[in-house]
């Protein structure tokens, strides 16, 4: 977003190209400079993106360009900027991954005042494959470089809108203004004679399959296109497809469109109140699902309780912000489509995009961009239905990107909860019970509803021991936005009522609240409130006794301040814990790996686990590596694209490094086991990887195999 103009930091959005000349007095060329052109621009470019990388700083890297451009404009008139100069560079470029702290620290290493030694080791990451093989090579546990890292930095990292395919059209979808809504089209004939330029108009009958997905199996509820009537602000009626100019042109009120506004449920009372209309026929008291789990008895264990205490919480929609909007394009090859677009789960895009075309899932091929931050709101399908059933048509490509209103509008958001809880403890602070009752608005779709309603009972309890306990769930329809995935999957909302709970609880017993949860929490031999006991790694407790001191001084110097009583300024010190299964709910949770060895000496490995920032190209190939004893640097990775790399899975529920790690362990383990049979070696033998060729070292013994004659097994 940020641009050099004649060497000074810019929007490049505020800026029009036709106003740069008027600031040339002199009549001079203006000079602009983009990410692109900062490597023969500026030698403090190579500094920063060399600290960048060895930062981490850029995880899903949409933000980095413009991180760098500011960076260098600071660093090419402040060589050696303090932490706040720093800030004030940077201040104008949004990061939503890295929380700014790895992006500062790498300014700052890349300034003036950094060793040079820092810098020279910096400079061997930046540079070419050679250079990155003197940097100790990856397995796990080592800090590395990430893999796909200086593409990010350098700027040649396509996102979703970043290619466009010769002779691509341009779409933009016609969504309703209304909450609730029935619709009636005009004369699209008309219409389309009168506007040249635009080439057609879909609607739900030019759905060719299913005119409806969903990402959750027996649930899935939503259009593509709204058929009749719209149940949400900004729900799909119909796509106009054209050049770029007539769309960018259209005026949206000449669409033929007749619109006769119905009452919409907009809060959760609403929708459970007895007389309210159904947001779906088939989902009594606009109940999509609700969710369980009950241990012991809770009534008595409060009856019991030395100390009751209760809330009411209730929480709002959050949106995601991705600093990336959804976008992409879609072509017809023959009789398959192709969609490549930002997403987090390509597997299940394929799945939802053969029954919209109704064609097999081979028919498919989804093509996932680097991801400009995803955070759960790119695991639904946002643009790829419209551009599949335009492109499947026109038989010509079609692209699109979301305007940050329309994704804003149209996107899945964070479920608003509506929580009621009660919890009962004895007078030592031990907890006795808890009863946890809560409601999701889950908007217009069942999306995520169904996940966030089954996992947040399982959860609620925080990673406290709680043996008498009752959570009820239910995700509720409403005519508004669908709400879905977002970090924790309603887990942080449950946490948000039952924390305070427990800080009350600590209150009415006298207790420290730290002191409450150290005595409360889980280990490795108590059950959780689904029975489930761990046997080992639980770390919770040893988390909160790792905070004591900093806690105790925390409060206290909280407490000098406030006993103070100037002003009307008071300071708090809070502490809660949290808890997060990861990997999916409720839903079997496979990844497949595939890695070879091939002729060149060198590893492929077929990853379709989607990296939206976490870093899991870089952590799943780490893994691996281990698990076959290789460098790093010897992978060749194939990223995700369903024609070629096995189903990962989607990127959620922080599972990647979980789930496709393992299964890149073991697809490791056996790539190993197969390359000392061909030497006929034990499993302990040490494994060179040379050029096209391998040698084996057994008790000293040494063999090298070529490969290039190798017969190819795969
Ligand atoms: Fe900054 Fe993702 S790395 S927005």
């Amino acid at each position: 977003c940020t641009v050099l103009i004649d060497g000074k930091a810019a929007c490049s959005c505020l800026i029009a190209v036709g106003q740069l000349n008027s600031t040339q007095l002199d009549g001079a060329a203006t000079e602009v400079t983009t990410v692109e052109g900062l490597g023969s621009y500026s030698a403090n470019f190579e500094k920063l993106s060399a600290a960048f990388l060895q930062h981490g700083a850029a995880q899903c890297g949409i933000c980095t360009p413009g991180m760098l451009v500011s960076a260098t404009a600071l660093l090419d008139c402040n060589s050696a900027p303090d932490e706040t100069q720093v800030l004030d560079a940077l201040g104008g470029v949004l990061c939503r991954c890295t929380g700014y702290r790895k992006i500062i620290s790498a300014v700052l290493d890349a300034s003036a005042n950094s060793t040079a030694a820092r810098v020279d080791d910096a400079r061997k990451i930046n540079g070419n494959d050679a250079a990155r093989q003197e940097i100790a090579f990856g397995v796990v546990g080592q800090r590395v470089p990430r893999i796909d890292g200086l593409r990010k930095i350098n700027g040649t990292e396509i996102y979703g809108a970043d290619e466009v395919p010769d002779g691509a059209l341009t779409l933009r979808v016609i969504r309703s203004p209304h909450n609730h809504a029935r619709f009636r089209f005009g004369n699209f004939d008309a219409f389309i004679a009168s506007h040249p330029g635009i080439h057609a108009v879909f609607t739900a009958k030019d759905v060719p399959g299913t005119n409806c997905y969903g990402v959750i199996p027996n649930c899935a509820d939503q259009p593509v296109f709204a058929e009749s009537e719209a149940r949400f602000r900004g729900e799909a009626v119909a796509a106009i497809v054209g050049e770029a100019d007539a769309i960018a042109a259209f005026e949206l009120a000449s669409f033929p469109v007749e619109w006769e506004e119905l009452p919409a449920l907009t809060t959760i009372e609403a929708a459970l109140d007895e007389d309210a209309p159904l947001v779906h026929a088939h989902r009594p008291g606009n109940v999509l699902v609700r969710g369980r789990v009950v241990r012991g008895d809770v009534e008595a264990a409060l009856r019991d309780a030395d100390v009751v205490v209760s809330n009411e919480v209730e929480t709002g929609f959050v949106e995601h912000a991705c600093i990336e909007p959804e976008a992409g394009f879609a072509r017809r090859v023959g009789d398959r489509i192709e969609v490549q677009s930002c997403t987090q789960a390509p597997y299940m895009a394929r799945k939802d995009i053969a029954a919209i075309l109704g064609v097999p899932e081979s028919s498919v091929r989804i093509l996932p961009t680097a991801v400009g931050g995803g955070f759960g709101t790119k695991l639904d399908l946002s643009v790829q239905p419209f551009l599949a059933v335009a492109a499947w048509h026109l038989r010509r490509p079609v692209r699109m990107i979301y305007s940050r209103p329309e994704s804003i509008m149209a996107t899945t958001k964070r479920h608003p909860a509506r929580i009621r809880a009660r919890a009962g403890a004895k007078r030592d602070g031990t907890l006795v019970a808890m009863d946890f009752q809560a409601d999701f608005n889950t908007g217009a779709y069942a999306s995520w509803g169904p996940t966030v309603a089954f996992r947040v009972p399982i959860h609620a309890s925080g990673p406290y021991k709680v043996p008498n306990y009752r959570a009820l769930t239910r995700a509720i329809h409403t005519h508004l936005v669908p709400a879905g995935a977002f970090r924790g999957f309603g887990v942080p909302q449950g946490t948000v009522a039952q924390e305070q709970l427990y800080d009350e609880l600590a209150e009415k017993l006298g207790m420290d609240p730290l002191e409450f949860r150290i005595l409360n929490a889980l280990d490795d031999e108590s059950p959780t409130v689904t029975g489930q006991v761990f046997g080992s790694g639980v770390g919770i407790r040893e988390c909160f006794e790792a905070l004591r001191s900093k806690w105790i001084a925390a409060r206290a110097s909280a407490e000098a301040a406030n006993s103070s009583g100037k002003g009307s300024l008071r300071r708090g010190v809070g502490v809660a814990g949290m808890w997060y299964g990861c990997g999916n709910t409720s839903l079997p949770n496979p990844s497949t790996m595939r890695v070879g060895l091939k002729r060149d000496g060198r590893i492929a490995l077929h990853q379709g686990a989607v990296d939206i920032g976490q870093g899991s190209a870089t952590v799943v190939t780490q893994i691996c590596a281990e698990a076959i004893g290789a460098p790093l640097e010897k992978f060749d990775l194939l990223p995700a694209d369903t024609d070629v790399t096995p189903d990962c899975g989607k990127t959620s529920a922080s599972r990647q490094t979980f789930v496709s790690g393992t299964a890149a362990s073991l697809a490791g383990t056996e790539l190993r086991k197969a390359i000392v049979r061909i030497a006929n070696a034990c499993e302990c033998a040490q494994i060179e990887f040379g050029d096209g060729a391998i040698t084996i070292e057994e008790r000293g013994e040494r063999r090298t195999i070529s490969l290039r004659d190798s017969p190819l097994d795969a």
